[in-house]
């Protein structure tokens, strides 16, 4: 499929009333999970097309681009709350938040396994254990405070233990930036993978942003509190990996591509019939965004689609699914990593002098006010045990005491031996 080959409707035509702007949500006993995560993902994705073009129009001087910008821009809010309140009123911000993190590790894990540049899949690899022990550390919180098991809300499709605890997540900022790729040179799939993955991060961070005051307990505040920084640094990791070479009609003509592709992968593997609809409609409009910005590309720039996207045949699509032992196989060879700069080093080869350890001092001056670590301390206190949902031990023997929550894993220089990540090229 090449979207650049498909007939395009005028922008105006996707244009909603109010009755069709508000949808009829999903039932959250129902729904599949994965559903659910792709619902999360196209909110994410539709903001980052609408900020992308309020920041575009912030750029430039000429209206008549502008107001190209804002009709487009507008279809592009309106699709955004349209998924958005696809949610229902009965599914809690702390319900909703496990689908965050399950969208979190099962994309992260499905865009590592088939990238080609290793750059890009280490970075992958590496927030993917992350946001992995998010969804443990807000899986106990929701136990202990609204009595669900999150088990039944990624539907036993992803493992709920410890991964890199989230302690460890906390690097000094300078340790997040990578090296950025080259959208000339890349893979299609690398391109929209760094596209796919910012967005999806960002939404989270946004997401942790506007919740977080609205926590009901003061434990549930402060964990947001945490994590959202988190995902702060995930962002920051993510976006640097982006080409930052293009120029603002390139870059929304990457966007819109990546909107087309996405609604077309949604398509594809979406199992709720009424939701698969949408998604068909929403490629259409997004089929309309791509050709406007192949025009406004060429009227400017005087550039052809081609010059910018090499190879516009969408690769396979995105599917979101369960990934337990992939996920396995990166807890056990990475969990003691951090990041140096632009390089990943276990944390005994790093100098006692390094930055990490530095920023940990001022943030983390005992474990005895960190948050996550407090979150498990509490419901351990309480249940004997924290809650787990596994289909085996875990890889890594420190992580298995479900007595005890360890907070030297990937923070302090200890015994244990890491292996290295994996490449699939070379
Ligand atoms: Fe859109
Ligand atoms: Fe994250
Ligand atoms: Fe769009």
């Amino acid at each position: 499929m090449n979207p650049f080959e498909e007939k395009a409707k005028p922008i105006e035509k996707a244009l909603q009333n109010w009755q069709e702007l508000y949808p009829k949500p999903y039932d959250k006993r129902e729904v599949d999970p994965y559903t659910k995560t792709r619902i999360i993902l196209m909110n994410g994705t539709e903001f980052e097309a609408n900020w992308f073009s309020h920041q575009f129009a912030r750029h430039v001087s000429d209206n008549d681009l502008r107001r190209d910008l804002a009709l487009t821009r507008e279809v592009e809010k309106q699709q955004q709350l349209k998924i958005s309140l696809l949610k229902p009123q009965d599914e809690t911000p702390l319900e909703h938040t496990i689908g965050y993190e399950q969208l979190a590790v099962d994309l992260t894990a499905e865009l590592a396994k088939r990238e080609a540049d290793c750059n890009v899949k280490k970075a992958l690899d590496f927030a993917l254990l992350e946001d992995f022990d998010h969804l443990y550390r807000y899986s106990n919180l929701l136990e202990m405070e609204q009595g669900v098991y999150a088990e039944w809300l990624v539907g036993r499709y992803t493992e709920i233990m410890p991964g890199r605890p989230t302690i460890a997540h906390h690097r000094h900022p300078v340790d997040n930036v990578r090296f950025s790729i080259n959208s000339k040179k890349a893979d299609t799939q690398t391109v929209l993978s760094t596209m796919i993955i910012t967005a999806a991060e960002q939404q989270t961070m946004n997401y942790y942003m506007n919740i977080t005051n609205f926590a009901c307990t003061d434990r549930g505040r402060r964990l947001y509190e945490e994590i959202a920084l988190v995902e702060e640094e995930h962002v920051t990791q993510y976006e640097s990996l982006m080409d930052p070479n293009g120029t603002w009609l390139e870059m929304l003509l990457w966007h819109e591509y990546c909107e087309c592709y996405l609604y077309w992968s949604c398509y594809q593997t979406e199992t709720d019939s009424r939701i698969k609809k949408l998604w068909a409609q929403n490629l259409e409009f997004e089929i309309s965004h791509l050709h406007k910005a192949e025009e406004l590309l060429k009227k400017y720039e005087k550039k052809e689609w081609q010059e910018v996207i090499k190879d516009a045949e969408f690769p396979k699509p995105l599917c979101l699914h369960e990934n337990i032992e992939y996920v396995r196989q990166i807890l056990g060879s990475t969990v003691q990593y951090t990041s140096e700069k632009e390089e990943y080093k276990k944390i005994k080869d790093l100098s006692p002098d390094a930055d990490f350890f530095r920023y940990q001092a001022i943030i983390n001056p005992t474990t005895q006010i960190v948050p996550s670590h407090l979150v498990i301390c509490d419901y351990i206190r309480k249940n004997g045990a924290d809650y787990r949902f596994q289909v085996a031990p875990s890889p890594v023997p420190e992580l298995r005491d479900r007595r005890k929550d360890n907070t030297c894993v990937g923070r302090k220089p200890n015994a244990t031996e890491s292996t290295d990540f994996f490449c699939n090229k070379n």
